[in-house]
């Protein structure tokens, strides 16, 4: 089946009220799109053709609210094109301090298996169209284990590698998955680290390039490219190598409460 056009897109996005999840909406939203969009805070900024669009404040971690959400989203837009799980949570975490546990799970459950949750209740629907795009959003700290990120970095390597699964099971029935991993953006979630980010990024230039990835259909892409480069080579350093460069890497700040 061929791809939508990109004027009357119909595209969910989990996330919404910040950051990346704002910006893809403020892109998709000028290209005319149909909009689902969910977070636990209201979205405030102002899109263009707002009686289109559906809000739903909800956590992604109540799997039964995304359920409703997708059928309401689906019923109203007459079907389902793009689906992105952008929805995610960073603290440094420690594994050695048992106050962090809660936020280990906090971190899986918001970042992987909402991802799942997300997807989930659109598959029917796509599959009866033959066509329809999912997207997850991992990242390139989940390319090597980053020391004091063991829960992000652990969660965002298994987004990575459950959208590779899903992406085999999908394909015969025309559904494309679509992983980007991006580098460093310019959100509140960067915006309290206190060490250099290379190659830091603009929401609305991400989004730019997120659109075109996903309308390409690429099976997975980092965000900057110059960050791609990074990720191949930290892939290629050999484990020895990797603990002697990154032992005394700058860690994000620890957070005890989910
Ligand atoms: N910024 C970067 O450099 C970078 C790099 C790599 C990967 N990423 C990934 O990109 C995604 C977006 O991050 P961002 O930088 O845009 O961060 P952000 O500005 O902090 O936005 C995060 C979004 O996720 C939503 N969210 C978090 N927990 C949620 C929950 N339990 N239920 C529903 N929504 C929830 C937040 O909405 P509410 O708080 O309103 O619920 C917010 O809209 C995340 O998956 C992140 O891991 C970002």
């Amino acid at each position: 089946m061929s791809t939508p056009p990109a004027a009357g897109l119909r595209v969910f996005i989990t996330g919404a009220s910040s950051g990346l999840g704002a910006a893809l909406a403020a892109r998709y939203a000028a290209q005319g799109a149909t909009l689902g969009l969910l977070a636990r805070r209201a979205f405030t900024a102002p899109l263009p053709h707002p009686d289109r669009h559906r809000h739903y404040q909800a956590d992604v971690r109540d799997h039964a609210a995304i359920a409703a959400a997708a059928q309401d989203f689906i019923a109203h837009a007459g079907g389902i094109d793009i689906v992105i799980a952008n929805a995610g949570i960073s603290h440094g975490t420690l594994t050695e301090l048992p106050e962090d546990l809660p936020v280990f799970d906090a971190i899986f459950a918001t970042n992987v298996t909402a991802t799942v949750a997300t997807f989930a209740p659109f598959i029917a629907a796509m599959r009866a169209q033959g066509a329809g795009t999912l997207v997850g959003i991992a990242s390139v700290a989940g390319v090597r284990g980053m020391p004091g990120s063991g829960a992000y970095s652990a969660s965002k390597a298994a987004v990575a590698t459950y959208c590779e699964s899903l992406r085999l099971e999908m394909r015969e029935y025309g559904i494309k998955v679509v992983t980007i991993a991006p580098g460093y953006i310019d959100t509140p979630m960067t915006q309290q680290n206190a060490y250099p980010m290379p190659f830091l990024l603009a929401p609305e230039r991400f989004a730019e390039r997120a659109v075109r990835t996903i309308a390409r259909g690429t099976r997975y892409t980092v965000i900057p490219w110059q960050m791609g480069v990074v990720a191949k080579l930290l892939r290629m350093l050999p484990d020895a190598l990797y603990d002697l460069a990154f032992a005394r890497a700058p860690r994000k700040a620890r957070k005890n409460a989910p």
